[in-house]
């Protein structure tokens, strides 16, 4: 793909305005703390792993005079990526000690492509050429810097000449899965279908899916995982199936001060998404209520692996996620 979500140089920061995708490809610069509170709000930057690397730009371009509130301002905008905080806290550190926040956030940015190969490689060992891959919301290099996370695999693979079939969750309400994966699969060209979130059943029990591959935003010690939300739903179903189910996320997505996916802050969005967001005409009344998380949590036991840079990891998760730290 040669649309790159977050452009830096000669001390200027644009994103791809993921809101507008696949229908246009339109670039913003950001000139403020506010821009990029607002672009990762409005999910004009997403993805865990983009977050965290679009944050350490932004927190290193413009703190202002007040380095600790700009920090804590960007922070609030969404919180249940680990790596919103963990990259503003890990740039502001190095502008606390002297060091430069640019030359950090250039680093973390380098760092995320190195991991997303890893643990695409890693993946890919676990796929069969011809393989069909369930996918949801979007993983991708859109969500990340370079191959993704849980489309990592199909896309690394595709480049050594692999054939998947992906099979991709539209994803409600936000439709990251039909607006950005679709898009971005069919741009490497794999052979791609999109399907509505409750056809995920159906394609399973079809023997059309040999594995679900999704990413994730935050994971706790036991290994219980926070993805987007319906995610949980085709893990279920993967177990019904008997289908190995995946989640790919660098290691720093462990929060290991979360002992369980209860401890993981859920984003609740505003409800209006669910019956406005991409409909000509709103789908329901005004006053009908809505709910609308962001974000579900993935028990462990419906977990295969959860793929990291630092190897495969499998159950017992809350044993092996910890043995997996020093394992570089
Ligand atoms: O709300 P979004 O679009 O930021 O959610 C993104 C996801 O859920 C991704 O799957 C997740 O961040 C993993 S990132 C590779």
């Amino acid at each position: 793909m040669n649309t790159e979500n977050i452009r830096y140089g000669d001390g200027r920061l644009f994103i791809l305005d993921q809101t507008l995708l696949p229908n246009e490809i339109k670039y913003i610069e950001m000139t403020c703390i506010e821009d990029c509170y607002d672009a990762i709000k409005r999910l004009a930057v997403r993805g865990a792993p983009a977050i965290g690397i679009f944050a350490g730009y932004s927190i290193a371009l413009f703190h202002g005079n007040n380095l600790e509130k700009s920090a804590e301002y960007l922070i609030s905008s969404r919180p249940t990526a680990v790596n919103l905080s963990w990259a503003v806290n890990r740039v502001s550190a190095a502008i606390k000690s002297g060091k430069s926040g640019i030359d950090e956030a250039i680093a973390i940015h380098k760092e995320d492509i190195e991991m997303c190969r890893k643990i695409s490689e890693y993946g890919l060992s676990l796929l069969k050429d011809g393989d069909g891959v369930l996918t949801h919301c979007n993983a991708g290099e859109l969500a990340t810097s370079k191959y993704g996370t849980g489309l990592g695999p199909l896309i690394l693979g595709k480049e050594k000449g692999y054939s998947f079939h992906a099979y991709v969750d539209e994803t409600r309400p936000l439709l990251q899965g039909a607006r950005l994966t679709s898009f971005e699969l069919e741009s490497h060209g794999i052979d791609t279908t999109l399907i509505c979130d409750n056809m995920a059943s159906l394609v399973m029990k079809k023997g059309l899916i040999n594995a679900v591959l999704v990413g994730a935003d935050r994971i706790a010690a036991n290994g219980d995982t926070a993805n987007k939300i319906g995610t949980s739903g085709a893990a279920v179903l993967a177990k019904h199936y008997g289908i190995p189910f995946y989640v790919l996320a660098p290691y720093s997505t462990i929060d290991f001060k979360c002992e369980t996916g209860d401890d993981i802050v859920i984003e609740e969005r505003d409800g209006e998404e669910i019956k406005t967001m991409f409909f000509e005409r709103p789908s329901a009344l005004p006053q009908t209520k809505c709910f609308n998380p962001a974000f579900d949590v993935t028990d462990n036991g419906l977990i295969t692996a959860i793929i990291t840079d630092r190897g495969i990891i499998r159950a017992p998760f809350d044993i092996n996620l910890r043995k997996a730290i020093n394992n570089d």
